[in-house]
């Protein structure tokens, strides 16, 4: 699927509301910058905010100002003091709902490296890998592609933010691992345009934000977690931590991912994304755990209990996030939302890709 270069890049087209919130914020952002409602989002208490649509999504529409923007959006939004009033709140919420979820992890006397791998050897995360990889039909796995997307088509970015935040060997470490996610400085080989090119064998839009509309909350709170850690230098901890966490739980799915889709017939051109991540993720986790974290630690050493928080906080909404997808298949549903209003009766939430005719099985020689 072709698309335009200027929108391949972003900035993304804006997404529809899913609340009061979002409402609010997605018709402010059409217009030129302006002060909001000061009593907008107080006293916000969601029963659940990892999983509230209207939270998540306007905290999304809050980052994403600081990546790309958004299409037609003024871009002194990013620091317009009313909007960022607003984000603050939706944060403050967001962030306790993740310590609540986590709690404090324990730093053990064996150092931060062994604490990471204490958090990712206990991680009882539901089997989506092995369900991607030997069961999933076609459109599951454009479900899931789908969903990943939205972090995937800027991979490495949220950790980025830590770069000026570093110094020492934590940062050379972190320079190490985001110099081949960046793909060495070769287009070619960015990680963010080789999952391009899957989302393209799987007939799937693959323009900047393509997918923000259809993904739920879970998806959206898998992103907003590395926003709030990236753009909070305070939280620098919590962000190597969630990177160290990333790289150590990578290798085996990746290699489930690419197997699960040669399964389905597919090239390649198609797998080469998670079979990068197989080969460079054994390594990465390596350098995340001793060099970038424990480096980290070595000179700030009160920063041992953010570093397992974010580990432990990415490692918990990833297994909310896989829990919705199997859930979802389950019970023979998509696992994506509709983009249509809120008002439709739910039996409309159930959204369809574009249909895909999967590839010619190779020709046997
Ligand atoms: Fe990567
Ligand atoms: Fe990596």
């Amino acid at each position: 699927m072709s698309v335009p270069a200027d929108r391949r890049y972003g900035p993304a087209t804006l997404p529809r509301a899913r609340g009061p919130l979002s409402t609010a914020v997605i018709e402010a952002l059409r217009r030129p910058p302006h002060d909001l409602p000061t009593d907008l989002g107080v006293g916000l208490d969601p029963a659940d905010p990892i999983v509230d649509e209207d939270l998540q999504l306007t905290l999304f529409l809050c980052y994403e100002l600081h990546y790309r923007g958004w299409l037609g959006v003024d871009e002194s939004w990013e620091w317009q003091p009313t909007l960022l009033a607003l984000r603050a709140r939706c944060e403050r919420v967001f962030e306790a709902a993740l310590r609540r979820l986590v709690g404090a992890p324990s730093v053990p006397a064996a150092g931060v490296a062994a604490g990471l791998a204490e958090l990712v050897a206990a991680d009882d995360g539901p089997a989506l890998a092995s369900r991607l990889q030997r069961r999933a039909d076609l459109a599951q796995f454009r479900e899931f592609v789908a969903h990943r997307s939205v972090y995937h088509l800027r991979e490495a970015d949220p950790h980025s933010w830590a770069l000026p935040r570093l110094g020492g060997p934590a940062k050379a470490a972190l320079v190490e691992i985001q110099t081949d996610e960046y793909g060495n400085g070769r287009l070619d080989r960015m990680h963010a345009e080789l999952f391009r090119r899957t989302l393209d064998r799987l007939g799937l839009d693959t323009s900047y934000g393509a997918h923000v509309d259809v993904v739920p909350a879970v998806t959206l709170a898998t992103n907003n977690l590395m926003s709030l850690f990236g753009l909070h230098r305070r939280l620098r901890g919590a962000l190597l931590g969630h990177l160290a966490a990333f790289e150590m739980t990578s290798s085996l799915p990746n290699r489930r991912y690419g197997n699960g889709l040669r399964r389905l017939g597919f090239d390649e051109v198609a797998t080469r994304f998670y079979d990068e991540h197989v080969e460079a993720d054994a390594v990465h986790e390596q350098i995340a755990a001793h060099d970038m974290c424990g480096g980290l630690v070595a000179v700030e050493p009160a920063l041992a209990g953010d570093v397992l928080f974010g580990a432990a906080a990415g490692l918990a909404v990833d297994r909310l996030f896989a829990a919705h997808l199997l859930d979802s298949w389950a019970d023979g549903r998509s696992s994506l939302r509709t983009p249509a209003p809120p008002d439709l009766p739910p039996t409309v939430s159930l959204v369809a890709l574009p249909a895909v005719a999967p590839p010619s099985p190779p020709a046997l020689v």
